[in-house]
Order: C-alpha cells, then sequence, then structure tokens
C-alpha cells in the first residue's frame, strides 16, 4: 500500500512541467549519452533488448556470411551498413570505429549526437536519457538508408504499409521493464525488434497453371508482398518453382526454375515459367519454396496440383 502511494505522489509530481525537467536532471545517467553496448539499454528496455539479440542486425558484422564476403572485413565499401555510427533516413550510414562486434544495435538506430538524445516514434519521459519525437521511426525510409534495393521496389509499389507494419509487428506493452519505473509510465505499443523472418502465404501468390504438347506454362503473380520476391539487397535469398509430373500416381519427372533476387517478382506482376517433360504424365503438381540467404534449407510457400485430359 505504502508504495502504491508513494508511486502516486511521485507520479503527480513528476507530471508537471517544471519539475520534469527536475527528474532529467536527477536521474539523468549521462553514460546512456555516450553510445554505450546495447547490454547497458537492457537495464531498463530488457523486453526489446531480447528480442534484438535475436534479430539480423544483432549478428551483422559477426556472422560468418559477412565475414568471408566482405574477405575478412578488407573491403572498405562494405562495412558501413553492417556497423554504423548513427543512421539517416535514405542516405548510406557512416561507419563507427567501436563496438563493431554488435553490428547494428540500439544507439546505432536511435542516438543523435545532434540533439544529444534517443531519437524514437513518441513524445515519452525519459529522465535517464533525453528523447526526441522523431516522425521518420514511423516510416519506411528509416530503412531505406540501408535497404536501398528494396526501398525502391516498396516505393514504386506505392501502398499504405510500411517496412515496420509488416517487419516490426507491435503490441500494446511497457518500453521498459525496470521496477518501479515502468509503472509511471503508460503502455505503449511496442514494435518487434528481432524482425521475425516472414514467409509468403498462399494468398501472397497466384499461380495460374496453362498445359501445352510436352510443357507446362506457369504463372505467378505476387499479389501479397509490396517487394520483389525475393528480395536483397546483398544477400543471395531464392524462390524456387518446381514441377512434378505423374503417371498414374507414380513421378516420371520433374523440372525446376530458380529465382534470385536479381529476377524477383515484382508487386502485382506476373511472371511465366515454362517446365518441360518428356514423359506421358496426367497430373501436375507445381510448389513454390524460397530459402533466405542465411539459411541453408528452402521452406515451403505454396503448391497446386492439376489434372492433365489429354
Ligand atoms: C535507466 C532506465 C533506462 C535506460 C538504461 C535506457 N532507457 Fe530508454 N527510456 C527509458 C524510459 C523511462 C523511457 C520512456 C518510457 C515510456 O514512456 O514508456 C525510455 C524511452 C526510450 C525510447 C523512446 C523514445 C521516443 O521518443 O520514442 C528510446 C528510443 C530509448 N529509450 C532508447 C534507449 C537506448 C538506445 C538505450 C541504451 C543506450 C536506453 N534507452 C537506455 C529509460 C531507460
Ligand atoms: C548500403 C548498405 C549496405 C552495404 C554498403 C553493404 N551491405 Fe550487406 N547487407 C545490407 C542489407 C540491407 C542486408 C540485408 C539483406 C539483404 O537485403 O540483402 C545485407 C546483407 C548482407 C549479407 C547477407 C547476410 C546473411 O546473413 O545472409 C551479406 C553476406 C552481405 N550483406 C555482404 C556484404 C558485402 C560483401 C558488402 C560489400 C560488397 C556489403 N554487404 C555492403 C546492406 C549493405
Ligand atoms: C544500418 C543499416 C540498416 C538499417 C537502418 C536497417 N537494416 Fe535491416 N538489415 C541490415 C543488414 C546489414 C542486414 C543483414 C544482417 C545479416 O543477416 O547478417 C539486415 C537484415 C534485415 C532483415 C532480415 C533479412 C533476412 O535475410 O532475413 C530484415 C527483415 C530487416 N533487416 C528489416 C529492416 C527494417 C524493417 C528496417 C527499418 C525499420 C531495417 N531493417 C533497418 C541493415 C539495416
Ligand atoms: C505487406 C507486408 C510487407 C511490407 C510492407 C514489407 N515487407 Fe518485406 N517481406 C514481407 C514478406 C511476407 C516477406 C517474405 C517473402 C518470402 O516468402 O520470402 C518479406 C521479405 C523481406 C526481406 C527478406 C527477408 C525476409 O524476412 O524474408 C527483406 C530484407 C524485407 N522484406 C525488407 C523490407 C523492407 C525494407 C520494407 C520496406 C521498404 C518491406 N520489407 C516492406 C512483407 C512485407
Ligand atoms: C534497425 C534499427 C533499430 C535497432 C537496431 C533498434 N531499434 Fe528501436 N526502434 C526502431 C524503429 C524504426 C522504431 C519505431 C517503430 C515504429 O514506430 O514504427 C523503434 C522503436 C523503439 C522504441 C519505442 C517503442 C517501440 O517499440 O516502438 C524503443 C524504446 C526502442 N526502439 C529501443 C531500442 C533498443 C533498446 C534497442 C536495442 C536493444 C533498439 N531499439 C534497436 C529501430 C531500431
Amino acid at each position: 500500500m505504502k508504495k502504491v502511494i508513494f508511486l502516486g505522489v511521485f507520479f503527480l509530481f513528476f507530471s508537471c512541467e517544471n519539475t520534469q525537467k527536475l527528474a532529467y536532471k536527477l536521474f539523468l545517467e549521462e553514460d546512456l549519452l555516450k553510445r554505450p553496448k546495447s547490454k547497458r539499454c537492457a537495464d531498463c528496455h530488457q523486453n526489446i533488448y531480447n528480442q534484438w539479440k535475436n534479430s539480423r542486425h544483432s549478428v551483422s558484422w559477426v556472422s560468418d556470411d559477412f565475414k568471408k564476403s566482405s574477405n575478412r572485413y578488407s573491403k572498405i565499401k562494405c562495412l558501413s551498413c553492417h556497423a554504423p555510427l548513427e543512421i539517416e533516413p535514405l542516405k548510406e550510414p557512416k561507419l563507427r570505429d567501436f563496438h563493431r562486434e554488435e553490428g547494428i544495435n540500439c544507439v546505432s538506430c536511435h542516438f543523435k549526437e545532434k540533439t544529444n538524445s534517443m531519437h524514437g516514434p513518441y513524445e515519452v519521459f525519459s529522465p535517464p536519457h533525453y528523447s526526441t519525437k522523431d516522425p521518420n521511426y514511423t516510416k519506411s525510409k528509416i530503412c531505406a538508408g540501408c535497404h536501398r534495393e528494396t526501398y525502391k521496389q516498396w516505393k514504386t509499389a506505392n501502398t499504405q504499409k510500411n517496412c515496420q507494419n509488416c517487419h516490426m509487428p507491435s503490441k500494446k506493452d511497457n518500453l521498459i521493464q525496470k521496477f518501479p519505473f515502468y509503472l509511471l509510465h503508460k503502455k505503449k505499443e511496442v514494435h518487434n525488434h528481432s524482425s521475425p523472418p516472414l514467409i509468403a502465404s498462399k494468398e501472397d501468390i497466384k499461380l495460374k497453371i496453362k498445359v501445352l504438347k510436352d510443357e507446362i506454362k506457369v504463372l505467378i503473380k505476387n499479389t501479397g508482398i509490396p517487394h520483389k520476391l525475393p528480395t536483397a539487397d546483398q544477400g543471395k535469398p531464392k524462390l524456387y518453382i518446381k514441377a512434378e509430373f505423374f503417371l498414374n500416381g507414380e513421378k516420371v519427372d520433374e523440372d525446376s526454375n530458380m529465382i534470385t533476387h536479381k529476377q524477383g517478382i515484382e508487386y502485382n506482376k506476373e511472371k511465366e515459367f515454362t517446365f518441360y517433360s518428356f514423359e506421358n504424365f496426367d497430373l501436375v503438381k507445381i510448389s513454390v519454396s524460397r530459402k533466405l540467404s542465411w539459411k541453408k534449407k528452402a521452406e515451403p510457400i505454396t503448391s497446386i496440383s492439376l489434372d492433365i485430359e489429354k
């Protein structure tokens, strides 16, 4: 009970503007504004930290793929987006020269030297560090300095949904978990910082089959994903389309096509693929799968089968 009264008084006290200024004087933790490691942010932002730890952003410097393809960090032009100092909408970031092993960490995305504060989507009361509400954080262009190609593709798709809507889904929660301070703040939409790998659903892809003599034409339309399928700037994701031919229930032949991000299927566009079989067949099954560039295995997306009457 005492705790509740104390918090009530505390809250009332700090809800007026002048006393808020006093709170920043009393509770400011200077080291937070000197680009600390992400673990330091976890003292309060525990949940977001755990998500980030699980994200590709946190391994962008140390992943085996990057080590190898950057020639053990000797290709200078490769480094900036994988260990940035600060991010700017639409602009390639500058490389930082400390804590590089953390890749794209909390402060690289949130701290700005110019305002000496954490930029984010909200107007907040955050006494341990200064904060600045910055409308860019709720727009796709905050991702665009690094995801350049994908952003260009998204732009031409002309959709209302931004990158965060799909890749950082949100739910109402506390921004901080530190007791008792989280009780002083209203819950807000908290965005998933793990950028969980998404996969297209059946509804995102329309498949049509046309049967000619000994070939099959498959039309694939990307109706759901407002960038190429697959999309990438530097990674090597793949989309596979496989045709399996059957006769009397037994597989007699197969043929497949691979699509790289260079040939990716644009939003609301259709692409045609041709598959051949030199065997007789009475059924064909088309299946689509994709492989993320950092995964070993492909994962299925959708498939259809068609009986053939010849
Ligand atoms: C001692 C506690 C504490 C630590 C440590 C801390 N923060 Fe915060 N932070 C807060 C509080 C309190 C808020 C406001 C919470 C609210 O309004 O729900 C906040 C809000 C934020 C916001 C939202 C800003 C906005 O305008 O939308 C960002 C971004 C942020 N912090 C980043 C960081 C980063 C990056 C670190 C590590 C360098 C960090 N914080 C460390 C307490 C902390
Ligand atoms: C303009 C920013 C930028 C620069 C410069 C950059 N990258 Fe990347 N890199 C990205 C982004 C964004 C991704 C995320 C996946 C994707 O879209 O390809 C990525 C992903 C990767 C991946 C895939 C990681 C994985 O886990 O599969 C590799 C490998 C990679 N980059 C290597 C390089 C190399 C080598 C260079 C230099 C030739 C380079 N990058 C330069 C932005 C950049
Ligand atoms: C500072 C550059 C940078 C910024 C800004 C950035 N990213 Fe990334 N992103 C990368 C790099 C580099 C990778 C690849 C890391 C790896 O796999 O090693 C990546 C990976 C990803 C992946 C996983 C890709 C995969 O192959 O699985 C997603 C999804 C993603 N980013 C979404 C976003 C979104 C959404 C935003 C904006 C809110 C954003 N990124 C902002 C550089 C950036
Ligand atoms: C309508 C939702 C939606 C929007 C908006 C969107 N994406 Fe995606 N994105 C997806 C889906 C679904 C996939 C998975 C495609 C697949 O099956 O490979 C994906 C794949 C990706 C990938 C490949 C790695 C992965 O996680 O599969 C990257 C990188 C990416 N998107 C970045 C972006 C960026 C950057 C933006 C904004 C410019 C953006 N996306 C906007 C839905 C979306
Ligand atoms: C790739 C860039 C990126 C990285 C890395 C990143 N953030 Fe964020 N963060 C964002 C964006 C973009 C938003 C706003 C999303 C929106 O409102 O659409 C955000 C929002 C927030 C917020 C406000 C609450 C919310 O989820 O909207 C806090 C607090 C925050 N981040 C803290 C952190 C902390 C702590 C870390 C490190 C553990 C971190 N961020 C790492 C880009 C990033």
